[in-house]
């Protein structure tokens, strides 16, 4: 693992891919932000040995390299998903690439359902915890002790330094920014009713299907991160009305904008 984790850093290093300081991996439908990056080098993911390569169509699959407010960036455009079939080797493993060519800290988004009723489409949260419901976990198996410890703690798995200053420019912005709890699932089928209630009953605000893998491992590597989430449907279990994949792209999209601005708001601050 390891030695294929240096292979595919060395040939980005090679490709001009040097001491990047922000990770960032975007969601479903999410990708204005890359529109905020002066773009030095942009290679799909085919090209990087031992990289996943995307299947889903609306994931262009690309690993970016730039600067934003002159910062040096590297970003995801698409990530991998559990449902896809992808391990949870695989799914970490741009993260973990990542921490690798230097990146001092990690910003992810997605798109999520929304079980508590404050939060209507196209509103912006910010995780402050999560549940994994996901039937696996990227830490599985023999630990990599040179990545991190064994049994990784995670009693503030989203840096506080980070959040505070997201909220902070929210503010500053007059951009709404929730705060919630985010569970995650294997999906690819969206809840029941029945489920939803149970969601909202355990403690979540969200659910979606992505990002706790990639959280556990930042968490392992001792990587700080934050995570937007936006609202795409809305699961009150009693007024649960059926969403398409359609509206919920389209409605990541259109928050898409608020997000960038927030993104590149905090990376000019870190
Ligand atoms: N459930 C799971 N994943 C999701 C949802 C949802 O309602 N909306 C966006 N991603």
């Amino acid at each position: 693992m390891l030695s294929t984790l240096q292979e595919s850093v060395q040939f980005l290093r090679q490709q001009g891919m040097h001491d990047p300081e922000i990770g960032i991996v975007l969601g479903t439908g999410l990708g204005k932000m890359v529109d905020k990056v002066k773009i030095i080098q942009s290679i799909p993911y085919s090209r990087i040995p031992h990289f996943p390569v995307a299947t889903v169509e609306f994931h262009q699959g690309n690993l970016i390299y730039g600067e934003v407010g002159g910062k040096k960036v590297v970003a995801m455009q698409g990530r991998f998903h559990y449902y896809e079939g992808y391990s949870m080797q695989q799914i970490t493993f741009p993260v973990r690439v990542m921490k690798l060519l230097g990146v001092k800290q990690l910003l992810l988004s997605n798109a999520a359902g929304s079980m508590n009723t404050n939060f209507k489409k196209g509103a912006l949260v910010l995780l402050d915890d999560h549940i994994n419901l996901l039937p696996d976990n990227p830490l599985r198996g023999k630990n990599l002790d040179e990545m991190g410890p064994r049994f990784p703690d995670m009693s503030g798995p989203y840096s506080r330094e980070m959040n505070m200053k997201l909220l902070h420019l929210a503010n500053k912005l007059t951009i709404p920014l929730y705060s919630g709890v985010y569970a995650a699932v294997m999906g690819p089928n969206l809840e029941t009713r029945a489920e939803y209630r149970f969601l909202r009953t355990i403690g979540a605000d969200l659910v979606g299907m992505s990002t706790v893998p990639e959280v556990i491992a930042a968490n392992h590597m001792g990587l700080p991160c934050a995570v937007i989430s936006v609202v795409t449907d809305e699961c009150d279990p009693d007024h649960l009305q059926p969403i398409s994949i359609e509206e919920i792209i389209k409605i990541a999209g259109e928050a898409d904008g608020k997000l960038s601005q927030l993104f590149e708001a905090l990376i000019g601050e870190l």
